[in-house]
């Protein structure tokens, strides 16, 4: 079997221009311009990169972002990605280990992999794929020829499976909604060989994508890289889809989806919380806890492979302004853990602790271990809806009359929810008017916080 030049520049060079009645990705014959099979010694794999597509797969910085509109090409450009770093590890040790995540192992197997097995196909790198689906982990292996290593292809669902081992490269396909523990996660893992992280994906709000990298790419962080394009980068998408698109979305919606642009996300339950992020040292926080009149008060909600959260804040007596400025955000630790490092005094001061109803034996462990706590107050008697309405109400109130301050450089995780906690939007089948239940474990425990503090105003 003959195998496939991919020295991408060549095949730029020589297809661009050019009319091709053949499919990315399929076997051509350079000379007619036809597409062919294998037996015919000019095979070549038709791959007209477009120029952001070249710019990803050329880019030498550890993360590496292709952030465009749907269709624009993010997938088969990370597939090919992902061929080159094979091939780079292979010529470097003779070996290669590489991961490839999707938020979902769903998603994984939809699109990200087959694209990944076709890019591979008629390659030296063309191996055997091997699904694994149990009950407790969906993992699949892409096992390379002549014992040249192994390509693991996972959902950063997956519980605890990006923990533990080390990379030659992880590409992360539709990484917009990742979370700021799978960032942390292939950052570790790739962390030894200092290897090269490429998320595709189209922008999904100012959550973890953002805040762990875009910002440091506009600090001028050498290490990362960014290429945003429009989904009409790609020639096979329709001009007319793309126009269809203006006219039937809002124009901030239009800019993520098609134009790969970062955006506040509409139909957030709280739109102004950024106005609550201040910035504060140590020193500034403990003088403010002990020079002024007011009370430590902490909200805590429980998960296991969702992460337990908590949050401190502090009440000024005086100016009744709450400012938080702790926290703790964790999965799959025991709770034993978690109550040691919990602190009982700050600055001589105490912490009243609310936490989640749902757990009350958590809650009876924590008393245990010496902790002031009780179960969250559910105000309005009745559902558990209307108890979040009513704490989202005074959270609220708290946002528009500037009596929350959240210190931004201690809170990373509080901060990173408010900017995707929100609203179904209409054509999403969630019922009722109450926030997605995702995004939430922040969001959840300094409601908890609030409502302890506010209820008896709002009664
Ligand atoms: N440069 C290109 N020239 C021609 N066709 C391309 C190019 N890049 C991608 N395609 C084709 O366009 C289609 C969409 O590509 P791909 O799936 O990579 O896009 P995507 O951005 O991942 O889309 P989605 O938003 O649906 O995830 C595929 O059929 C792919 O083969
Ligand atoms: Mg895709």
């Amino acid at each position: 079997m003959s195998q496939i030049n991919l020295d991408h520049e060549a095949e730029l060079d020589t297809l661009a221009s050019e009319r091709v009645q053949v499919n990315f990705g399929e076997l051509y014959d350079p000379t007619t311009n036809e597409a062919c099979g294998m037996d015919n010694p000019n095979a070549g794999k038709y791959c007209p990169f477009h120029e952001d597509q070249i710019a990803i797969l050329e880019a030498n910085h550890r993360f590496i972002c292709a952030c465009a509109g749907t269709g624009g090409g993010k997938t088969v450009v990370g597939a090919y990605w992902t061929v080159f770093q094979i091939q780079k590890a292979i010529q470097k040790h003779g070996k290669c280990h590489g991961m490839i995540i999707a938020p979902t192992y769903k998603v994984l197997s939809r699109a990200t992999t087959p694209t990944f097995i076709d890019a591979c196909q008629h390659t030296e790198f063309e191996g055997n794929f091997k699904n694994h689906t149990g009950y407790f982990e969906s993992k699949s292996k892409y096992i390379l020829p002549n014992n040249w290593g192994v390509i693991w292809c996972q959902g950063a669902d997956n519980p605890g499976g990006l923990e533990g081992g080390q990379f030659d490269f992880v590409w992360f396909d539709e990484g917009g909604q990742g979370k700021k523990a799978t960032y942390e996660a292939i950052t570790g893992r790739t962390g030894a060989k200092q290897g090269p992280v490429l998320v595709t994906t189209t922008p999904y709000g100012l959550g973890a994508l953002y805040n762990e990298w875009y910002k440091h790419y506009l600090a001028g962080n050498d290490d990362y890289f960014f290429r945003i394009w429009d989904s009409v980068k790609n020639p096979a998408y329709p001009q007319e889809e793309f126009e269809r698109a203006r006219s039937r979305l809002s124009p901030e919606k239009f800019q993520e989806r098609y134009r790969g642009q970062f955006m506040r996300l509409e139909g957030l339950v709280y739109q102004t919380f950024h106005k609550t992020r201040i910035s504060m040292s140590t020193e500034q926080i403990l003088d403010m806890i002990s020079s002024r009149e007011g009370k430590l008060y902490g909200g805590m909600d429980f998960g296991w492979n969702d992460p337990f959260a908590a949050n401190i804040g502090f009440l000024d007596f005086e100016t009744d302004v709450l400012t938080i400025f702790w926290e703790r955000y964790k999965s799959q630790t025991p709770i034993e853990e978690h109550a040691d490092a919990l602190p009982k005094t700050i600055a001589g001061k105490s912490i009243t602790w609310a936490a989640d109803s749902a757990r009350p034996d958590l809650i009876r462990k924590l008393k245990k271990g010496g902790h002031n706590i009780k179960k969250a107050k559910k105000h309005y008697k009745g559902t558990s809806v209307s108890a979040i309405i009513n704490g989202i109400l005074m959270m609220g109130s708290r946002i528009h009359s500037n009596r929350l301050r959240v210190v931004e450089n201690m809170c990373p995780a509080l901060c990173a929810e408010s900017e995707v906690y929100r609203y179904p939007e209409k054509d999403e089948e969630v019922i009722g008017d109450k926030p997605i239940d995702m995004d939430n474990h922040c969001m959840d425990d300094v409601r908890y916080m609030i409502t302890e503090i506010d209820w008896k105003k709002s009664a």
